[in-house]
C-alpha cells in the first residue's frame, strides 16, 4: 500500500509539542490540519472520523496517550492513513504494540522511545541481538509541561505506585530502591539515576533480541519533574547509549536542546517517510523496525558522537 499527501492532521494541536509539530509540517511544506477534544473527544469516534476527513496522515501529540492513543488508531484505521504518536507513557506504548493495527502506526516517535530506539538500532550495525542496552539522559535541567506530568500521574496509576524496568526479557513492576550512579558522559562525569524507565524499554525490545534495556536520568533533571513551573530557558540534552555483547561495546551520543522542540522533526521526518514510501512495516512498529534507522539519524544535523 502507498500512502501520500500534503494533509496532516494533528490531535492536540494547542500543547506545547502540537505547536512545534504545525510549525515543523509547515516548514515541510505539509498543510497541517490543527485539532483537539474541543473539535473531537477520543470517546466520539463519529468526530475523530470528521477530523480526519482528507488527511493523509494524523500526528497524535495529545496525551495522556492512556486515553487518546487507541481511539485515534482506530479513527486512522477507519480513514486508512498512518498513525504516529510522541506517547512517551510505558503502558499505553505497550497497550499500541499489543493492539496491533492494519495500517503504520509509529509510536513514541519523538524524544523519549523514538531517538534511543534508532541510535541504538544503529549503533548494533551487524548485531543481531545484545546482551544489555544502555540509554543515559545528560539533561541540564527538565521543565515538564502540564501534559508531561499528567502522563507521569495516569503511569503511575497503572502501575499502582510501583516501578518498572526491562529485564530478563519482560517488563518487571517492582518496589526496588532507585540506585544512582556516575555516568561517564563524553562531556563527563554526571549523577543519574539508574532505572529511570522510560518509552525506551518498550520500543527498543519490540524489534532488538536485548534482554536487559535500563534509561537513566540526570538526578538534577529528574529533580524538575517534582517542582513544575512556566518553561524558561529550554533544556540541553546529551543522549548517551551503549549496546554490550559478550563484553563488547558500541556508543553513539548526540547532543542537542529542547527535548519538546526535537520531537517535532522526529514525528515530521517519520510522516514523510510513510508518505513517501520509505517504511517496512504496515502494522504497529517503533522508529528503528519501521525505518532504516541510520538513514533516519542522517537527515537530522544533531551533532553525533
Ligand atoms: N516521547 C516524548 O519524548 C514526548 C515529547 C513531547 C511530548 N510528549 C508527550 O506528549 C503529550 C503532550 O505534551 P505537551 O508537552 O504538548 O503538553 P501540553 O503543552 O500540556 O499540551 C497537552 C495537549 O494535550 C491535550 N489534551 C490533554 N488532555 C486531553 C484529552 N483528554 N483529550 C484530548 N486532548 C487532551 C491538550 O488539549 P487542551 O488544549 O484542550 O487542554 C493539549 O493540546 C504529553 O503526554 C507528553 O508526555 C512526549
Amino acid at each position: 500500500m502507498v500512502y501520500m499527501g500534503h494533509k496532516i492532521a494533528v490531535y492536540g494541536a494547542s500543547g506545547l509539542t502540537g505547536r512545534f509539530v504545525l510549525a515543523e509540517l509547515e516548514k515541510r511544506g505539509f498543510e497541517p490540519l490543527p485539532f483537539g477534544r474541543a473539535q473531537a473527544t477520543a470517546d466520539d469516534p463519529a468526530a475523530l472520523d470528521r477530523a480526519l476527513t482528507g488527511a493523509a496522515a494524523v500526528i497524535n501529540t495529545a496525551g495522556p496517550f492512556a486515553v487518546t492513543a487507541l481511539p485515534l488508531i482506530s479513527a486512522a484505521e477507519r480513514a486508512g492513513i498512518p498513525y504516529v504518536d510522541v506517547a512517551a507513557e510505558i503502558e499505553a506504548n505497550a497497550d499500541t504494540f499489543a493492539r496491533g493495527a492494519t495500517i503504520p502506526v509509529v509510536p513514541a516517535m519523538a524524544f523519549y522511545g523514538g531517538l534511543a530506539d534508532l541510535m541504538i538500532t544503529t549503533a548494533m550495525g551487524d548485531w543481531t541481538s545484545a546482551d544489555e542496552a544502555h540509554i543515559a539522559y545528560g539533561l541540564s535541567n527538565w521543565q515538564p509541561t502540564p501534559g508531561t506530568l499528567a502522563a507521569g500521574a495516569i503511569s503511575r496509576e497503572r502501575r499502582n505506585g510501583q516501578r518498572v524496568r526491562f529485564r530478563d526479557g519482560a517488563l518487571q513492576y517492582h518496589d526496588d530502591p532507585q540506585p544512582t550512579l556516575d555516568w561517564n558522559f563524553p562531556s563527563g562525569p554526571r549523577e543519574v539515576i539508574a532505572e529511570f524507565s522510560m518509552a525506551d524499554i518498550v520500543t527498543i525490545p519490540s524489534h532488538l533480541q536485548i534482554p536487559s534495556v535500563t534509561s537513566y536520568m540526570a538526578t538534577t533533571a529528574a529533580q524538575g519533574l517534582h517542582e513544575a513551573a512556566p518553561r524558561q530557558e529550554p533544556e540541553t540534552f546529551e543522549v548517551d547509549v551503549r549496546v554490550r555483547r559478550n563484553g563488547e561495546e558500541r556508543q553513539m551520543t548526540i547532543t542537542g536542546r529542547d527535548i519538546y522542540a526535537a520531537s517535532a522533526p522526529l514525528a515530521v521526518e517519520a510522516v514523510e517517510r510513510l508518505l513517501t514510501n520509505r517504511f517496512k512495516v504496515t502494522g504497529v512498529a517503533s522508529a528503528g523496525a519501521m525505518f532504516d534507522a541510520e538513514d533516519f539519524l542522517a537527515a537530522f544535523d544533531m551533532p553525533t558522537i
